[in-house]
This record gives C-alpha cells, sequence and structure tokens, in this order.
C-alpha cells in the first residue's frame, strides 16, 4: 500500500475529503506550518499524527522547508499532498521529491494561479471556474494536470458563493486523484502530460466533471 503525509494550513476540508473517502492508502502523519490550524484537531480526533512546523520560527523559506523535509522524511511517505497549504514551497524541496507532491488549486489551471483565484475570475468575467489537482514542480502552479472540474460562475456570485461552489467539486476531485495513484494508474506521457490508464469516463470521472451543475 502507498503511503502519503498530508499538509495543511487551515481548517482541513480537503483533507478531510481524503480521509472520509476510505482509500487505500497509509497516512502517515498530517504536518501543519501553522499550530493553529483547525484542521490538526481533526486529523488527531482520527487518529492520525499530527506534526507542526510553525513558518514564523524559521530564519528563511530553506531554513523552514529544510526542517519540513526532515520531518517528512522520517516517516518516508511515497507521496506529499498539499491540502490548503499555503506556503510556497523552495526549488530545493520540490526537487528532493520529483513527481511526488500533489496539490489542489482553486482554479482551472493554467487560468488564474496564484493567491485570491475566485476574485481573479469574478474581475475577468470568465463563466467556468473550477478547481485542478496536480503534481508539484518548480514552476508554481504549473505542474502536470491529473484532474480538473467546473463549476459555472453565476450572475450574483461574491467571491465566498463562487469558492464555496468550487469547494465541493475539490472534495470530489481530489480522493479521486488519490484512488488513482492508490491504484498505480497515474502515467505520464511526453511532456509529463498525465493519463490514467484504463480511465472509465462514467465510473471515474463521472457526472460532476462531464456537465456543468446548473440546476
Ligand atoms: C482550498 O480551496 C484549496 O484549493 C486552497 O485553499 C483551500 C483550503 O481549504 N488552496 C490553495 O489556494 C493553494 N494555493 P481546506 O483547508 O478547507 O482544504
Amino acid at each position: 500500500m502507498k503511503s502519503i503525509v498530508i499538509l495543511i494550513s487551515g481548517r482541513g476540508s480537503n483533507m478531510e475529503a481524503i480521509l472520509d473517502a476510505g482509500l487505500r492508502l497509509n497516512i502517515k502523519a498530517v504536518i501543519s506550518n501553522r499550530p493553529d490550524a483547525t484542521g490538526l484537531a481533526m486529523a488527531s480526533r482520527r487518529g492520525i499524527a499530527t506534526r507542526v512546523f510553525d513558518h514564523s520560527a524559521y530564519a528563511s523559506r530553506e531554513a523552514f522547508d529544510a526542517a519540513l523535509a526532515v520531518g517528512i522524511d522520517s516517516v518516508a511517505p511515497d507521496y506529499i499532498v498539499l491540502a490548503g497549504f499555503m506556503r510556497v514551497l523552495t526549488e530545493g524541496f520540490v526537487a528532493r521529491y520529483p513527481m511526488r507532491i500533489l496539490n489542489i488549486h482553486p482554479s482551472l489551471l493554467p487560468a488564474f494561479g496564484g493567491m485570491h483565484t475566485h476574485r481573479h475570475a469574478l474581475a475577468t468575467g470568465v463563466k467556468i471556474h473550477g478547481a485542478t489537482v496536480h503534481f508539484v514542480t518548480s514552476h508554481l502552479d504549473h505542474g502536470p494536470i491529473i484532474i480538473q472540474a467546473a463549476v459555472p460562475v453565476l450572475p450574483h456570485d461574491d467571491e465566498a458563493a463562487l469558492a464555496h461552489r468550487v469547494l465541493v467539486v475539490e472534495h470530489q476531485i481530489y480522493p479521486q486523484a488519490l484512488r488513482w495513484l492508490a491504484e498505480g494508474r497515474i502515467t505520464f506521457k511526453e511532456n509529463n502530460v498525465v493519463e490514467i490508464r484504463d480511465l472509465n469516463v462514467s465510473s471515474d470521472i463521472g457526472d460532476q466533471q462531464l456537465r456543468m451543475p446548473m440546476e
């Protein structure tokens, strides 16, 4: 069975969706860069080991990432799962775990990398928005895409309404990406384009990602 550590910074709703999915993955630890992350208590209640590396206690990004790497390596996971982990990782850290770090980002990448994705989507006037699960590379928010889901942007949306609609699909696609990972079905084509082996469109992806949920 493959193993993961989950990195969070806050409430951990994506982490919870992953834990609830009953995946065949050994979850070795949940690590936060913030001692006040509410997701930590939720992980503890489920019997998962938690650790905190408070980024504010380190003199530099490199020093924080070095400590984080030691913590991660002490449990030797196969993959690192960023679930609302709000720190940009250094190139050195990313290079240490090539194609072994996954992230969820609240936009349809490559559109709206970085912060405040829902605000930018509303300001730009796109009519479709969504979320992306991808591998992390040194090019921020540009690594190989595993799965995406789209939602409509509706006329009276504000940031909170749009964020909520996107979060619903985040909770579907992250467990699905990790299910494929657990099953060893994620493969790479030329240019690191991800292909899911034996993809069954209706059972693997389902209506949510194929049809706009307008109703
Ligand atoms: C999620 O919307 C996730 O996509 C986003 O933070 C939120 C965390 O929520 N991540 C990023 O913006 C990463 N750049 P959660 O703590 O409830 O999972």
